[in-house]
């Protein structure tokens, strides 16, 4: 693989792995870089954001004006990865007959592990082939930050032990005798051209698991690599959401590198004086109810500097838990929907040059 840098974002759901990702992806193009995001909004808020429309499984340039470098962004999908695999990675004479193949698209993307299968594939190529500095990647909400990082190997395990390989050589072991009968149940309450179909599915896609297996190879070296840097994305009101103990052992477990934490909606500096309050306080004043809505008023800056002070001390027991630097991201009001709010963000966030963090130098930032 070539030189291609690679940025991980985790966290569980809704801590703002995919925000960050776009945030960190602009940075690094608009300080010179080559940059790819890849992305995992279902919800498709990003596509927005970005002002391009639609997210698709091939990269699309988003237009920055006058930035050093470029940004790149696409979204996973499954479907579309098989095919792009199949086309590019198999004969011309198998792809041709598995892509006509009637059980192809029906049982392809829902084949065990054919996330991890096209995940991996994905990166692997961005990585290769993509002309990219660098990869940013978005990992899918879940409560397992650590199942992204996993897929290579798991990629490898599935085709150790596949029913795929029994179906395709059953062979004269127990588990091959076993498969061979149920392959004759289902034949016969299928019938012999169906199972012909099916049959063939599953042998024109064994002869592409050699690829596979080198790929995940691969990618598993890339991810172990001083090249990929895994930040954890840290929700500022409730830090314990995410399992920093595990997600910090699994990642030191496989020797991969900790960049430090993304603290999320940090409460932004509350301004000294409110010019707003003056023209509000008149307006309130004489309504119903007043004096109640005076006194919220009167209290607001206080509870943004409590609520600032409480991120504070999270970010401060983050960095000594899991001795590493914490990048506190402001909360945007309003929330982050376009490309200005992005580029908001972006100077609160690690710069594209190797991250500051060393063993031993955690600092607070
Ligand atoms: N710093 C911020 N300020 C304001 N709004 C934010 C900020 N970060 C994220 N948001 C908003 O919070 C919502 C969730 O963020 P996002 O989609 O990035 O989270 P996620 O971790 O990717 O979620 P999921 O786990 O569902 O994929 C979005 O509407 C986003 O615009
Ligand atoms: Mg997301």
């Amino acid at each position: 693989m070539s030189g291609t840098q690679v940025t991980i974002c985790c966290g569980v759901g809704g801590t703002g792995k995919t925000t960050t990702s776009a945030a960190l992806a602009l940075a690094y193009a608009l300080s010179g870089q080559r940059v790819v995001v890849l992305t995992i909004d279902p919800a498709r808020r990003l596509a927005d954001a970005l002002g391009i429309g639609t997210l698709d499984n091939m990269p699309r340039r988003v237009p920055l004006e006058g930035a050093a470098g470029t940004l790149d962004a696409l979204m996973l999908d499954r479907a579309a990865t098989w095919d792009e695999v199949v086309r590019r990675r198999a004969t011309p004479e198998t792809a041709e007959r598995l892509l006509e193949n009637r059980y192809y698209r029906a049982v392809s993307t829902r084949l065990t592990g054919s996330h991890e299968y096209m995940a991996v594939e994905k990166l692997h190529a961005l990585a290769t082939h993509g002309g990219y500095d660098h990869v940013i990647v978005d990992t899918p909400p879940t409560q397992h930050v650590v199942d992204f990082f996993r897929a290579p190997d798991r990629v490898r395990g599935i085709l150790d032990r596949s029913m795929l390989r029994l179906l395709i050589d059953p062979g004269t072991s127990l588990r091959g005798v076993a498969a061979r009968g149920a392959l004759s149940i289902v034949e016969r309450l299928a019938g012999e051209r169906v199972m012909g179909e099916i049959r063939e599915f599953f042998s024109l896609i064994g002869e592409m698991s050699a690829g596979f297996r080198e790929r995940s190879e691969e990618v598993a070296t890339l991810l172990r690599s001083g090249r990929t840097v895994y930040w954890l994305v840290t929700e500022a009101d409730a830090p314990e959401r995410n399992d920093l103990l595990g997600f910090l052992g699994e990642l030191r477990e496989r020797g991969m590198r900790f960049g430090g934490f993304l603290m999320n909606r940090v409460q932004p500096e509350v301004p000294l004086g409110m010019p707003a309050a003056d023209a509000l306080e008149r307006a309130i004043a004489g309504l119903a109810g007043a004096d109640e809505a005076l006194r919220a008023l009167y209290a607001l800056p206080e509870h943004a500097r409590t609520r600032a002070a409480g991120h504070e001390r999270a970010a401060r027991r983050l960095c000594l838990e899991g001795g590493a630097p914490v990048w506190t991201v402001p909360e945007l009001a309003g929330g982050v929907r376009s490309l200005e709010g992005l580029a908001a963000l972006t100077p609160h966030l690690p710069p594209a040059a190797e991250p500051s963090y060393r063993s031993g130098t955690a600092t607070w930032r």
